[in-house]
């Protein structure tokens, strides 16, 4: 089956370009200025721009946190994602702690069935010993290429040694270590001296986590990568120190990757005060608008990597379990859809990025970050994941006007221009003018090792 879009701008990292698209079964098998294809059912893509299919960094579908469950699973999320331009989603796989890591991809392979969008795995690594180090190359030919190390959580933490010992594993193998940042035995402590002055309500989560619990764990992250001399990914960056402390390990020479996220560019911690302010209630918490400012000029002058949501979301009445204590409140918020709109609207209508940014930040960069080279970027015989986005569109969310399987928004009141018209994953149309048209269309993406080996 042949698909051909004409009259649209192309936009590559390097670039943009006037260029129709021909698309045969799950690839792009021709671009050029006025392509003809008699037979081939055409889109026409006039005033709108294509971009390689986005791939978000950082999602938590059907999570067990122990407390709740996410209010999404592969099937609600994957669609989100998918009205949003997103033809990809890595989710995080998380281990057990009394399992292995190959339970943990079975689980989520069987989770992700009938997912809209394609789909991969970081694994989330809960319990290091010998057998966990020896199961990491049986996951990179499984198409594993990267992990996820969390510093806090009692279910999930790992140590300072343990995530040493993972690092050299991973660079003898060519993948990647994410680590969600923020020190755990400092932030316990805070949380009872912030509930003893008797803020218990969704203000005390920011007063709990300040900047420097995540800049001195960034700070200590970069130093053991040094020491492992593995490249280093730091997922959702949150701060203006955590971001000093990056640049420093940079600046001595190190392999830094950075992923922040939409709520850590546009929203800050005055929500809490909000009524609702236990939907903010995430970690890292919401900064304060000079740390907002901060991560915008590290996406313009290229120092961010990726834009992951984090998307991890809960309903209001599952908020409502802290309502006397913020710590017992879920942590995330929904967002998988609204990743590219905000970033379109804040971020290159506002000037602060351009489209070839937002390609990157969206799409290249983590393929090539994630071991995907057939994806991030329209060429001739690449993989036909892509969106035909509409720059005129406009439009207001909701808490409710979205397809995420719960009843609020972080983003509610945001103004946003600019839609995923029609989306193509493996060549496939999925969404048409604005809507889903295809479901359950999604695999499995099997990625390589991290280019940068
Ligand atoms: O609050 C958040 N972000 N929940 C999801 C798990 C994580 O920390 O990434
Ligand atoms: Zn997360």
């Amino acid at each position: 089956m042949q698909t051909l879009i004409k009259n649209g701008t192309i936009v590559n990292p390097q670039g943009c370009s006037r260029l129709d698209i021909l698309i045969e079964d799950d690839r792009i098998v021709a671009l050029g200025p006025t392509l003809r294809a008699p037979g081939a059912q055409a889109v026409n893509a006039k005033d709108c721009y294509i971009f390689p299919g986005f791939i978000d960094t950082h999602t938590h579908f059907d999570l067990d946190t122990g407390s709740a469950l996410t209010a999404d699973n592969f099937i609600t999320g994957t669609k989100a994602a998918a009205l949003g331009g997103t033809t990809c989603v890595l989710d995080f796989a998380t281990q057990e702690r009394d399992g292995t890591l190959q339970q943990a991809l079975a689980q989520w392979h069987e989770k992700a069935q009938g997912s809209s969008c394609n789909y991969g795995f970081h694994m989330a690594i809960a319990r290091w010993d010998e057998g966990v180090r020896q199961e990491m190359a049986a996951m990179l030919e499984q198409g594993v290429s990267s992990y996820k190390m969390y510093m806090v959580y009692d279910a999930l933490r790992v140590d300072d040694g343990q995530i040493f010992l993972a690092l050299q594993e991973a660079a003898r193998l060519g993948s990647l270590i994410g680590v969600h940042c923020e020190n755990w035995d400092v932030l316990q402590q805070m949380i009872q001296q912030v509930k003893a002055s008797g803020l218990t309500g969704p203000y005390g989560h920011p007063l709990s986590r300040p900047p420097a619990i995540e800049a001195e764990a960034v700070a200590r992250f970069m130093r053991i990568a040094q020491l492992a001399h593995a490249p280093a990914y730091v997922v959702h960056l949150s701060t203006a120190q955590g971001l000093e402390e990056a640049r420093r390990a940079r600046a001595r020479g190190q392999r830094v990757y950075l992923e922040t996220c939409p709520q850590y560019l546009l929203l800050t911690d005055l929500c809490y005060q909000a009524e609702d302010g236990a939907k903010y209630v995430m970690s890292p918490p919401l900064r304060k608008s000079w740390d907002n400012e901060a991560l915008w000029q590290a996406l313009g002058s290229g120092e961010i990597n990726t834009i992951g949501t984090d998307h991890c979301s809960f309903t209001m009445a599952q908020k409502a379990m802290g309502s006397e204590d913020f710590s017992k409140i879920p942590n995330g918020a929904p967002g998988v859809q609204h990743r590219a709109q905000l970033l379109y609207t804040y971020g290159v209508c506002k000037g602060r990025i351009t489209l070839e940014q937002m390609a990157a930040l969206l799409s290249s960069n983590a393929a090539a970050l994630f071991g995907m080279p057939d994806r991030g970027i329209l060429a001739l015989g690449r993989a036909a994941d892509l969106v035909v986005w509409d720059p005129s569109y406009t439009g207001c969310i909701t808490d409710t006007n979205h397809a995420h399987n719960c009843d609020n928004s972080p983003y509610a009141g945001f103004a946003v221009q600019g839609r995923a018209r029609d989306v193509f994953v493996n060549g496939q149309a999925v969404v048409r003018d604005g809507q889903i048209v295809a479901a359950g269309l999604g695999k499995y993406i099997h990625r390589s090792r991290c280019s940068l080996y």
